[in-house]
């Protein structure tokens, strides 16, 4: 996330987390499956702030969509074996990152780790409701961004009067920031129901602040991350806070993308991140490459003259997302 404020985070001091589950063995554990209709808790769309309702031109973003409130998602059982997944030895010993951004994160498990989470957000209902919601088509971002895993508690806080807060109560848990992604879909996983705070704050082009309430177990906010400054505020109460992100962008090749890898790289294994990260650049401009071919065929075949301007703007977005896939990737 590129920052845009200086402001110390509320997280950097003291972060143990607290996780009610004993650490097990993945080996020692069943599998169940994804299914849709047991594990889906999603029933009606709900209410979604604009773009033009927090004051940013429509096109500044993929989607005239700017986030939603909270809404079901995931049920209790879902939630339960997702945690199940993440609290096994082989994810703490291989997954776990920790940055003065985050304390305590858990990245890069599915699928291996965490085959049933990573059926959940790939599976084409999921997708629907994220996308709906999203108001655009919208398809999980990389594997090693598909439920990235936020743990943070809230106490103790050394020094809490030093943070600059809009307001009395509010501590930051993130910096004001953009996301390095699209979309995300923040997902609640632990009992919210005795926290009070954890919204997401989001500043509107006049510089105002909103403040959107955090969903509660198994439910979600969609957020169009890459374009909206926000940060997370921090919530009291309950033992443990943990979120599941993930990350999405647009399922269609010719809709802009300005993806990039700020701050993925700081928390990301490079040899995973960089394969992930090339394989989808090139996946989306093979794709484009396929539809300009088709589309140049076509009309040269029912005997119209080159466009040579169309061409040109083309090649040049092209040489333009080449040479972002390659700036992204910085070596050791
Ligand atoms: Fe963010």
């Amino acid at each position: 996330m590129a920052e845009v404020d200086s402001r110390p985070a509320a997280h950097k001091f003291d972060i143990k987390p607290i996780i009610k589950e004993k650490l097990s063995s993945a080996s020692t554990r069943s599998r169940p499956a994804f299914q849709p209709d047991t594990h889906l808790a999603y029933r009606e769309a709900p209410k979604v702030l604009g773009m033009k309702d927090i004051g940013l031109p429509e096109d500044v973003g993929i989607s005239p969509i700017a986030i939603s409130e909270p809404f079901p998602l995931f049920t209790e059982e879902a939630v339960n074996i997702m945690r199940g997944e993440i609290f096994t030895n082989e994810v703490w010993e291989n997954c776990m990152h920790s940055t003065e951004f985050a304390g305590c994160q858990l990245r890069g498990h599915c699928p291996k780790y965490a085959p049933f989470m990573y059926d959940a957000w790939t599976n084409p209902k999921t997708l629907a409701i994220v996308s709906k919601i999203a108001g655009i088509d919208l398809i999980p971002m990389i594997d090693i961004d598909i439920g990235n895993i936020n743990v943070s508690v809230q106490e103790p806080l050394k020094n809490p009067g030093k943070l600059v807060n809009q307001s009395n109560d509010d501590i930051p848990v993130t910096k004001w920031h953009v996301d390095s992604y699209p979309f995300v879909c923040v997902v609640m996983m632990s009992d919210a129901s005795q926290m009070i705070g954890g919204e997401t704050a989001v500043k509107t082009g006049s510089g105002e602040i909103i403040k959107v309430r955090g969903p509660q177990m198994g439910s979600a906010v969609v957020l169009q991350g890459r374009h909206i400054t926000h940060q997370a505020l921090a919530a009291v109460g309950g033992a443990e806070r943990i979120t599941m992100i993930t990350s999405f962008r647009p399922r269609d090749p010719l809709v802009p993308d300005s993806s990039v890898l700020t701050s993925i790289r700081p928390i990301s294994d490079h040899s995973e991140l960089y394969f992930q990260w090339t394989e989808y650049r090139v996946e989306v401009l093979q794709g484009r490459l396929q539809i300009m071919l088709d589309m140049l065929r076509e009309h040269h075949r029912a005997g119209n003259p080159t466009d040579v301007a169309k061409i040109k703007e083309f090649l040049k977005q092209q040489e333009e997302w080449l040479s972002c896939t390659n700036k992204e990737i910085v070596p050791v």
